[in-house]
Parts: structure tokens; C-alpha cells; sequence
């Protein structure tokens, strides 16, 4: 296990870096666009956000009296959508940068979480302060790509999940047609950009996005550190042709 503790890389490149570099980038962006994210997402998916975040649930094995731990939470998208659709028992909503929380909070000050008694905490995915075998279910959209230390990130998810429990993991991935693929990386590098700088005034970080889209593994790549971190039985589900996918993994 420290052999994967030590691993770190640019999540921009895929190549090995400190594990400050990707970290710092990565606070600088989230905290900067807090307040537009959501209408981002909205809009420069064409409403394909929405739709994934469904499937995610579909796959999601979690009922009435689950206790959730919402990893990479953001500004509370997943953990509304599990609190509206599941009503488990608790949420716990995590993230790394206080400012995503924020938003979030606003959520659940607007009774945006059907009653569902929810908590939030800034937790770095990668060091993760609960107990071993604590949660039912882990939950993450668009989480690990950003971070530099994914196997230590995996690693923890599997401590903290108790026996049986689920991972469940909703991330941008490979389409395996290649027609598909190569419109999908023009729209990522040409397209992206451009929205993100009409919606947020600032394209930096929608090159991020899309550099590290294309520098993090496909699907069975994915599924393959899911299973060195200690999860079984990992399957996932193509959304929109391959460009996102839930993964859910079993400890
Ligand atoms: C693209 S957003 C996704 C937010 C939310 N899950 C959603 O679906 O809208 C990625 C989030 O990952 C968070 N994040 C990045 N690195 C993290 C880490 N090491 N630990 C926890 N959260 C992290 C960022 O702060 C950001 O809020």
C-alpha cells in the first residue's frame, strides 16, 4: 500500500508530478467558479448532466436506511439526487474546496434535500477522516479524475465502505466508437473552452477540463484501479456513447 500512496500525477497529463501541483490547480478552479458551475453543466452538456446523473442512481444500490458518503460532493448535485430519490437514512457531503460546500448548503437551506438530514465537511478524497467500514455507500461524480493520488483516493473509499457496501462513480470516460470519439474530442478542445469562457469569463479551466478528460484512463482502465485499490465484482454502464460512465464497485 505505500507503494501506492506515494504515486502521484498531473491529473492534466497523466504523468507523474507532486501531488501539490494538481491539488493547487485544482482549488484555484473550483473556488473561482462556485457560484456558475451548475449553470455550466447545464448548459454545456446540452442537458446530458441531467440524464447521466439518472443512470447514476439507476446503478446506485442504496435504499431507505443507507448512510452515504457523497465523495468530491461539489455543490450537492449527487447528494440531492440520491436524498430525492432514495430518502436514506444520511448523507454525508464532502469536498475539498470550502466554496463548492457553500453552494451546496444553499441547497439544503432551500429544503433542496426532500428532509433527508445531510451533513457537510471539506474532506480531501485522499485522506479521508472516518472510521474503517462506516458508510453503506460511497458516492462520486467527476471526482477522481482531479485527483493526483487516485489509488490512495480508491484506497480510502474502500476503507471507509463497510462489507458489501458500493462505490458508485459517475465519470467522463473513452467512447469506444471511433467516429464518436473523435467528435467528442473536437467539441472537448474547441468547444468546451468557449462556453466555459461565455459562462464563467475565464477558459482556463475548461482546458483543464478537457486535457484532463483526455489524460484520464477508459473504462476498463478505471475499473482495473478500482480493482488494485480492493474492490470486486466492478461493472459500469456507458452513458451517451462512452462519454461519461457509472462504474459501481463492491468491497
Ligand atoms: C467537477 S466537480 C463535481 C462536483 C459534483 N460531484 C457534481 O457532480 O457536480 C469536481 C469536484 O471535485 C472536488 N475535488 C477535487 N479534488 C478533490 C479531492 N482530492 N478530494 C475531494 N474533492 C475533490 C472539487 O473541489 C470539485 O468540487
Amino acid at each position: 500500500m505505500d507503494r501506492l500512496h506515494d504515486t502521484a500525477i498531473d491529473t492534466a497529463t497523466g504523468q507523474a508530478a507532486p501531488s501539490e501541483l494538481s491539488t493547487e490547480r485544482v482549488k484555484g478552479i473550483f473556488s473561482s467558479i462556485a457560484g456558475r458551475y451548475e449553470r455550466f453543466n447545464a448548459l454545456s452538456s446540452f442537458g446530458a448532466y441531467r440524464r447521466w446523473l439518472r443512470t447514476m442512481m439507476q446503478q446506485a444500490p442504496l435504499d431507505g436506511n443507507s448512510d452515504v458518503l457523497d465523495i468530491a460532493g461539489g455543490t450537492g448535485d449527487v447528494s440531492r439526487m440520491a436524498a430525492r430519490t432514495f430518502h436514506p437514512a444520511h448523507i454525508q457531503c464532502t469536498d475539498l474546496v470550502p466554496e463548492m460546500l457553500e453552494v451546496a448548503k444553499a441547497h439544503r437551506d432551500h429544503g433542496d434535500f426532500d428532509g433527508v438530514p445531510v451533513d457537510f465537511a471539506v474532506v480531501d478524497a485522499q485522506d479521508i477522516p472516518y472510521g474503517d467500514n462506516t458508510y453503506d455507500a460511497v458516492t462520486m461524480a467527476y471526482g477522481i479524475r482531479n485527483m493526483p493520488q487516485r489509488e490512495r483516493a480508491l484506497a480510502e473509499m474502500h476503507r471507509v465502505l463497510k462489507p458489501g457496501g458500493a462505490l458508485v462513480c459517475l465519470e467522463f470516460s473513452t467512447p469506444p466508437n471511433p467516429l464518436w470519439r473523435g467528435l467528442y474530442h473536437f467539441y472537448l478542445h474547441h468547444l468546451i473552452p468557449f462556453w466555459g469562457k461565455l459562462v464563467t469569463g475565464d477558459s482556463s479551466g475548461f482546458v483543464y477540463l478537457a486535457k484532463s478528460i483526455r489524460a484520464f484512463p477508459d473504462q476498463a482502465g478505471l475499473a482495473a484501479l478500482m480493482e488494485e485499490a480492493g474492490f470486486r465484482d466492478v461493472r459500469w454502464v456507458n452513458c451517451t456513447g462512452g462519454i461519461a460512465a457509472v462504474h459501481v464497485a463492491f468491497k
